[in-house]
Parts: C-alpha cells; structure tokens; sequence
C-alpha cells in the first residue's frame, strides 16, 4: 500500500487532491494529513474522507521537526506532497515573517525530515520515494510582452515576500536534489478556482460579495492578467508528476486560460444571474453597479501564463475543464454549500476583510 504524507490537506488545493487521490486509487493507498489548520485549514472540506480506515489526519505545524520526525518514524511514507503554506499575496504584504518561518523554514524541516528517514548510508534512496514540492508561477516574476510566457527555465524573478518565500522554498528543494540527490520534483502552477477556496482569494470573494450585495474591489484597473486552472486538473497534473516525472525536474502547470480580473468579475455576475432562480432573493443583489475600483495591491504583478509543454510532452498531462464549465460547477457548488461559506466567515475572517477593503 503507497503512503502518501500530504501537508496541508485541509486547505483548498490539499483538500480537493486528497479527495481526487481517494476517488482514482480508492483502497489502495494511505493517506497522512498534516496540517495546522491555520485561518485556511478547514476539516469541514474533508469530511466525505475522514471516517475512511486509510486516511489519517495530524494536527501538526510543518515547522515541528519532533512532530514530523515522529510521523516519519511511525509510518513508511512513499511520497510527500508539499503543498503547506501561507497562500495569500495580501497578508504577505502586511505581515511577510510567518511566510518565510512557514514557506521556507517549514519546507526546511519537511525535507530533513524525508531525507532522514529515507537515505541510506551510502547515499542512496530506495526506489519509489518522492518529495513533491508544489509552487506557483508568481516565482518567475511579472510578464509585460504578450506573447511571452513562463518555462521552466524562465529564471526567477518574485517580488511580492509570498513569491519570494516560495521561490526560496523551490531553491531550498533544487539544493536537496543537486547536493543529495534527493529524490524530489518542483510543480510550478497558475491561479486555481474551484470548490473549497477560501473567500480572500478573487474568486470566491466576487462570489461571496455579489451574492451578499458587497462591493466588488478591484485592484487598479482591473486589468491584470492571471491564468486559471480548475482545481481538479491541478490535482491531476500533480498525479501525473508523482507517476512519472523525472526526480530533479520541475514542471509548469497551467490553464492556458488568461483572463483580466474585469474579465473574471464579469463572467461570475452574468453565471450568477444565469443559474440563480428568479424567486432567489440573492438574485437582487447581483449587479454591475456592486464593481468598485480601489487602490492597487503594492508590487502587483501585471500578467502570468504558464507554458505547460514540457508536462504535456513528458506526462501527456493538460487541462480538461474549460474555463466556461469549472466556473459554472465553481459557483454552482458556493450556491449549493451557502453553510460552508456561513461557517468560514466568521469573526476573524470579518476582521481581516475590514482591515484590508476598509477606506482602501
Ligand atoms: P490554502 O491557504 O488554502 O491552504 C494552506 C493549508 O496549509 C491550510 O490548510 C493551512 O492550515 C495549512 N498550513 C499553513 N501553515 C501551516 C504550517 N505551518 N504547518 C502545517 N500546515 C500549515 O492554500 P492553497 O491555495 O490550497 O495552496 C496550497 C499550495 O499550493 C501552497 O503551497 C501554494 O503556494 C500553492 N499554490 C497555490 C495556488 C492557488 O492558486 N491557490 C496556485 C499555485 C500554487
Ligand atoms: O499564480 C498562482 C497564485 O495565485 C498562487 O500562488 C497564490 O497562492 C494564489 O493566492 C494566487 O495569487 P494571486 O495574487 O494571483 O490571487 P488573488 O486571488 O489574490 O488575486 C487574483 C487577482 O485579482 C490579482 O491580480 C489581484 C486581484 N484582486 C484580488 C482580490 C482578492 C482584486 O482585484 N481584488 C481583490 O479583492
């Protein structure tokens, strides 16, 4: 039976994987959660697989190396997936230190952790073993000609402290690989969208404030550019990397899917309209007149589109969901699990979101 040690499986993308993994492999693999449940962390987006025998879920912070290490000694873990982080462009620009103590210095302590318990004397690791690092486009920085695009060679090029604590954390993996021949793969993907998204991010905040009558923020003028991925081919592309990438690599992952932020902010009033029942009182509240322009993000990057050839070529991986179905199924299921939004927007959330849209 494969084990695999996924951090940060409450989360958004860690939650729907888990659950993706669940459905392909069923009762042939072990899957070990661990996760802090930050602000981000919600064990509500598990709920369908925490009763499973073959699941099991650890309350652990990734910077804990006893924690870590314990898990490690107790279980022959096959593949790690690394997807624990501070998530959010916004908060790292207020508060950038908890994303270098957990993006960097926690990737740290996940990788001794794995080489410790998978290395042999001699150097060497025994076949099987995997350490899947997932990252983000932002590391390679900002695209102002339109016909370029981001390779895996692309050098990079972060500039808000998220990027930044992400491509210190790819840095830190490729270090692993060339010093010790760790056995490890870098994926560096686009914006995801899709089910469980905590509502700080673009998506479902539009959703969550049109449906409330909220104002709609958008950053300048709206028309930065970001290249979506429905949240289940991001799964799959991991999936793919775990089956067949090569150890040492990095693979890019994207939607081919660019679309401005106006763009976006259009597309889920005019679903919203489509799919909500006239006799739905939400329905009043969807308008264009809620779009409110404010200040811009400080350092915002202009545009990001991934090239994913190389996964296309090597792992014959692309994306299956065009945008115009994830975003109908995206707010389909927000209009469907109105008690999961209710549940996270609680105090803190209400906080945060006075302490960043408030006089911006
Ligand atoms: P998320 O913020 O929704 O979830 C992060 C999860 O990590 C939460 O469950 C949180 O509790 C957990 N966590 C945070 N700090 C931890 C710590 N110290 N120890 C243990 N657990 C901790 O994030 P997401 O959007 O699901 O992103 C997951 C990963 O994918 C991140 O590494 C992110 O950089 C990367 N990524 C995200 C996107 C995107 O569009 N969301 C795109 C590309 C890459
Ligand atoms: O590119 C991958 C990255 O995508 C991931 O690595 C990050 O974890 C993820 O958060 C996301 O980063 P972005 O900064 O691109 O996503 P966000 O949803 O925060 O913003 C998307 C765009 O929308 C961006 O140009 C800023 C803009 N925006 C965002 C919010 C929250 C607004 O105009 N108004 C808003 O209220």
């Amino acid at each position: 039976m494969k084990t695999y040690l996924v951090t940060g499986g409450a989360g958004f993308i860690g939650s729907n994987f888990i659950r993706y993994l669940f459905e392909k492999y069923g009762d042939s693999i072990r899957i070990l959660n661990v996760d802090s449940l930050t602000y981000a962390g919600n064990l509500e987006n598990l709920k369908e697989v925490s009763a499973r025998e073959n699941y099991r879920f650890f309350k652990a912070d990734i910077r804990d190396k006893k924690a870590i290490a314990e898990i490690f000694s107790e279980y022959d873990v096959d593949t790690v997936v690394n997807f624990a982080a501070e998530s959010h462009v916004d908060r790292s620009i207020e508060n950038p230190e908890i994303f270098v103590e957990t993006n960097v210095l926690g990737t740290l302590v996940m990788l001794n952790c794995a080489r410790g318990a998978w290395e042999g004397k001699d150097g060497s690791y025994p076949e099987g073993k995997l350490f899947l690092h997932v990252s983000t486009d932002e590391v390679y920085g900002s695209l102002e000609n339109p016909e370029d695009y981001f390779y895996e060679t692309t050098p990079y090029d972060p500039h808000s402290p998220y990027s930044a604590s992400k491509a210190s954390s790819d840095f830190l993996v490729k270090a692993y690989v060339d010093t010790y021949h760790f056995p490890a793969c870098i994926t560096n993907c686009s914006n995801n969208y899709g089910p469980y998204q905590f509502p700080e991010k673009l998506i479902p905040l539009m959703i969550n404030n049109a449906l409330t009558g909220k104002s709609l923020p958008v950053y300048g003028d709206g028309k930065n550019v970001r290249d979506w991925l429905y949240v289940e081919d991001h799964a799959k592309g991991i999936d793919a990397v775990i089956q067949g990438g090569r150890h040492g690599e990095k693979y890019n992952i994207g939607g081919h899917n660019e679309k401005q932020n106006i763009e976006i902010i259009h597309i889920i009033l005019d679903t919203l309209r489509e799919l909500l029942p006239d006799s739905d009182p939400r329905k009043q509240n969807v308008s264009e007149d809620l779009i409110t322009y404010v200040k811009d993000r400080k350092g915002h990057d202009r545009r990001y589109a991934i090239a994913p050839d190389k996964i296309h070529r090597e792992l014959g991986w692309e994306p299956e969901t065009d945008f115009e179905a994830g975003i109908r199924k995206t707010i389909r299921w927000y209009l469907d699990h109105e008690e999961w939004m209710a549940n996270v927007i609680n105090g803190d959330y209400m906080k945060y979101y006075e302490k960043m849209y408030n006089n911006r």
